[in-house]
């Protein structure tokens, strides 16, 4: 990068949240541009790189980050593609900004941090949004004063509209927990030492087979407990909701109480139906975020650590969904970069 040029970025994969990311580099912040995509369906990096002046469309995202000009790197193709293109990216030093999860599993996941060691500093940025949403932003503020005493329990409510056709039960929690794993460790400050999750009969709105609702307890080594009610076939709406008990209060967001109208003998306003919407703004500052410090040279925001301690998490609460126990979280020792 060069002077007050903006930062090119290529962007891996162009399904729907790498499309959404364009479109955001491209109309909504400023200091960045698309200067490369790659998807493996080459229709789609076509279509996408079509709307964008300079763009150029590959299939291979070692060649869309080699282009010209690519100075950072957006990595939004599904979650088992990721560690090649995180690799890839280091081959070049690039920055990255790496969509959830880091990798699918910590074996996985731990490679990556021992390369990012190997490189000597942080490259790696990863997706966990809603450590910009403003009302999370809010309460780990509220938090950090001390006002309310020591956090206890965390409760969380995590539900969508309707799964995807592919969902299976141990994805409620690596895909979907996976995000109440990130923020109960970045509220409270604590690492998941253990994990027990628990299913009541499935809604007869879920798929056959497919164990929904499912309730996740996560243990820390802070002493709370966090626990997740993960539902991802509700049929209503898509919420996001969590509640902070500590000593001497509570402090809750996700109620969705933008605007209530009172007409017709009832009171009442309209719940968000996907993540796109409810986290519009998470999304914007995330990326806003990456661009200005990466243009500074910086690296900020979750880690590969907090991606790799996700996925061991996470790995964890699928064991305790097929084994019906609570399974322990073995994490490696936090290497000095990420302390
Ligand atoms: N932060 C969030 O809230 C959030 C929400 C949804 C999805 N995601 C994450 O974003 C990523 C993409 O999800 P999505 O919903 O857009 O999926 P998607 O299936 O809509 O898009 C993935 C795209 O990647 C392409 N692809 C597949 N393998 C590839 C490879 N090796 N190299 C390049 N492109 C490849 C596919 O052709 C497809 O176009 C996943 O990691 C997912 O977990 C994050």
């Amino acid at each position: 990068m060069h002077g007050n040029q903006p930062l090119g970025i290529a962007v891996i994969g162009t399904g729907r949240m790498g499309a959404d990311h364009v479109r955001r580099i491209d109309r909504v912040i400023s200091g960045a541009r698309v200067a490369a995509v790659a998807d493996t369906d080459a229709e789609r990096a076509n279509a996408v790189a079509a709307g964008i002046d300079g763009c150029t469309a590959h299939t291979d995202p070692a060649a869309a980050m080699a282009v010209a000009g690519v100075d950072a790197v957006l990595i939004a193709s599904p979650g088992p593609a990721h560690e090649a293109a995180l690799l890839a990216a280091f081959e070049l030093d690039l920055p990255v900004l790496c969509e959830k999860p880091l990798t699918p599993d910590a074996a996985s996941a731990l490679r990556v941090v021992e390369a990012e060691q190997a490189l000597g500093h942080r490259r790696i940025q990863v997706g966990f949004m809603r450590r910009y949403d403003t009302e999370y932003v809010r309460l780990k503020a509220l938090l950090g004063t001390g006002q309310l005493g020591r956090p206890l329990m965390l409760h969380n409510r995590h539900r969508n509209v309707a799964s995807s056709p592919f969902f299976t039960s141990s994805m409620l929690i690596t895909d979907s927990v996976s995000h109440e794993v990130d923020v109960t460790r970045w509220l409270l400050g604590h690492e998941i030492t253990a994990v027990t999750v628990l299913a009541p009969d499935s809604s007869a709105g879920a798929p056959d087979g497919l164990r929904d609702p499912q309730f996740v307890v996560l243990e820390t080594d802070g002493g709370a407990l966090s626990d997740v009610e993960i539902f991802v076939n509700c049929g209503f709406g898509y919420q996001v909701q969590a509640e902070v008990v500590c000593e001497r209060g509570t402090a809750r967001v996700g109620d969705g109480h933008h605007l209530v109208t009172h007409t017709a003998g009832r009171w009442g306003g309209t719940i968000t139906q996907d993540w796109t919407e409810r986290f519009a703004q998470a999304y914007d500052d995330e990326l806003r975020a990456w661009v200005d410090t990466t243009r500074r040279g910086g690296v900020d925001g979750p880690s590969a650590w907090d991606g790799y301690a996700a996925a061991a998490v996470c790995e964890a609460g699928v064991r305790a969904l097929q084994e019906g126990c609570r399974v322990p979280v073995e994490l490696a020792e936090k290497p000095a970069l990420y302390r």
